[in-house]
Order: C-alpha cells, then structure tokens, then sequence
C-alpha cells in the first residue's frame, strides 16, 4: 500500500499571473511518472497537498477538471510562506502532489437537478473544476440548468478571463459576471456584490443546489437570498478552507466538533455546517 505521506513528483508546465494585483497565480502541473495520473483519480471539489521540498506542504483545491486529461491544475494566492516559494518557481521545476484527498461536491446529488454556483474571489478555484466538468459534452445532459454568479473585486481581479469569455458565449450556462466597482468603460458585465446580483437573478430554488464558495463577508450575506429565494440549508454546499497538516485524518489539525475538515468534508452542506460549533 502506498504511504498516504508521500506526494506524487510533478513538473511545472506553465505558470500564468490571473490578477492585476500578480497575487494570483495558476500553476499547470504534470505527474513525472504517467502512471500516477491513474493513481490521481479525483472529483470537483476535492483538494490536495502541494509540496516544495525543504519549504513545506500546502492544501490547494483542485482547479482542474477530472475531464483535463495530463495535467493538473492548481490556483494559488500568495500569502506566507510556502506560496510565497511557490510563486517564486518557474516552469521545469519539479515539486509534490498528495492526493486527491477530502471528499468532492456531491455529484450522485447533483444529477438531475439545476445547479446554483456562486462564487466570490480566488475561491472559484474548484468551481472551475465544477463547471468544467459538467459542461463536458458526455456529462452536460446529467445536469439541468447551470447558474453562475462570480463576483471579483474589479475586472483585473478575475480569475480564468478567457474561459469566462467562452463560457459568456454558450447557450448551456447562465453566467452572471460581476464586480465590485469599476471605471472601466468597457465593462459590459455586472457591477454589485455577489448577493445583490444573486438576489437580482434570483435562481429557482425548485429542484436546485446551490455550491457557494467565497470569502466570510459574501458567504454570510449570500446565505439570507438563497434562503429568500427558497433554498433550504440542505440545498447549500459550502466548502471550507480550514488549517490543515496531515489532510488525511490523522493530525487532529482541522477538527471542528466531530468532523474532521480534511476527510469528512472540506465540502458540508449547510445543514451540515449548523449542527457544528461556529469554529469554521
Ligand atoms: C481544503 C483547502 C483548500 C484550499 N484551496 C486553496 C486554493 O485553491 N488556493 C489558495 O490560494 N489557497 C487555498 N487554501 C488556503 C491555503 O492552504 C493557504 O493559503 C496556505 O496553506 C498558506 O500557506 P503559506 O505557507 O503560504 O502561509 P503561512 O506562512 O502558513 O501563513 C500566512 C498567512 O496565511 C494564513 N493562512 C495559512 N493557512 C491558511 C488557511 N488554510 N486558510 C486561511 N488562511 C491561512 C495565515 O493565518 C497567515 O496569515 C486552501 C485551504 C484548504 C484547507
Ligand atoms: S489535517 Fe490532520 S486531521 Fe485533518
């Protein structure tokens, strides 16, 4: 059996700065031994420890889709250390992938009904990987209407730009780009935060779930319109961002009650969340 702690040598590819701010940078990333990408098998909204020798481990939710084949895809915000080094790499560079570990969004749930996405920042991360995956042409028709609503604090904050701009093209997904406050001319999307622009599009509750990721401030203020429009607490998937060592379930790092964030989640629903001391 393989030792959990042992990552997956991978090689940079490309490296592309997303925001204006270059504090937000998408890391492609390819398993050295080919074989590995099998042993990597993982679904939307799973994460995994990305790591630097000599620097540390780090979790980082998947941003790629399990139907991107030959590459990972991980989108990383500078804060502290090991991020810091890792946005100081440059593609050939060979570091470490753990994983997949945690659970995934629950797509058995998920089959046959609308989804709701609202996302606000950097934690689009494994949204992308949602939308990705279900706009796949062999899987578009398990789901029925794909809402988005993503909100940035100006257009140079964005994440995934072109990919936007392709998915704003199709006909199978709603998409609502919006943003805080810009003097960009240009800008033909909306301008307002994440709920008011939820609250205007107001998505159907009727046979939907809604996977809000973003950060605190957006979360709390998203939570009363879904509940408006009708989505109970068991409609609303979140996913946490929790400290975390081991990410296996072992270290007792990210523990909140009875759950541990690294393997009963990172992904509960809300309903889930509410029965759990307020230490998310
Ligand atoms: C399941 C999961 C998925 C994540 N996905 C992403 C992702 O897709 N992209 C991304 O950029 N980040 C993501 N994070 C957060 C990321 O793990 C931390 O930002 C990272 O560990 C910081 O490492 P560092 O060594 O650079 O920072 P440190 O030097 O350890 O700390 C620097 C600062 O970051 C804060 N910090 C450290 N860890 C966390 C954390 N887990 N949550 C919030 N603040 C933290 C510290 O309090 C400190 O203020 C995720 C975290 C989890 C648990
Ligand atoms: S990070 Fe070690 S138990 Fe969750």
């Amino acid at each position: 059996m393989k030792n959990p702690y042992v990552p997956y040598p991978v090689r940079i590819t490309e490296i592309i700065t997303e925001t204006e701010d270059r504090n937000l940078k998408t890391f492609k990333l390819e398993f050295l031994n080919p074989e590995d990408e099998g042993k990597f098998a993982y679904m939307p909204g799973q994460f995994a420890e990305l790591s630097i020798a000599g620097k540390g481990e780090i979790p980082i939710g998947i941003a790629s889709a399990p139907t991107e084949k030959g590459y990972l895809v991980f989108t990383v915000n500078k804060v502290g250390l090991v991020t810091s080094h890792l946005h100081n790499m440059k593609p050939g560079e060979i570091m470490g992938v753990r994983g997949p570990l945690g659970n995934s969004y629950p797509w058995d749930r998920m089959e046959g009904k609308n989804v709701v996405i609202i996302a606000g920042g950097f934690a689009f991360t494994t949204l992308r990987s949602s939308i990705v995956y279900m706009l796949e042409p062999r899987n578009r028709e398990k789901f029925k209407d794909i809402t988005v609503v993503y909100g940035a604090r100006t257009p140079g904050m964005l994440l995934y730009k072109d990919t936007l701009a392709a998915w704003e093209q199709r006909d199978d997904i709603n998409m609502h780009i919006t943003v805080d406050a810009t003097n960009d001319p240009t800008w033909k999307y909306n301008v307002g935060f994440v709920p008011a622009i939820t609250e205007q599009k107001a998505p159907s509750a009727e046979n939907a779930l809604a996977l809000v990721c973003g950060p605190p401030i957006m979360i709390k203020f998203t939570q009363p319109v879904l509940s408006k429009l009708g989505f109970t607490p068991e409609q609303i998937i979140m996913s946490l961002e929790n400290r975390m060592k081991c990410g296996i379930g072992i270290c007792g790092r990210c523990n909140i009650g009875t759950e541990f964030v690294c393997k009963d989640g990172p992904v509960f629903t809300l309903e889930q969340l509410n029965r759990l001391p307020k230490e998310y």
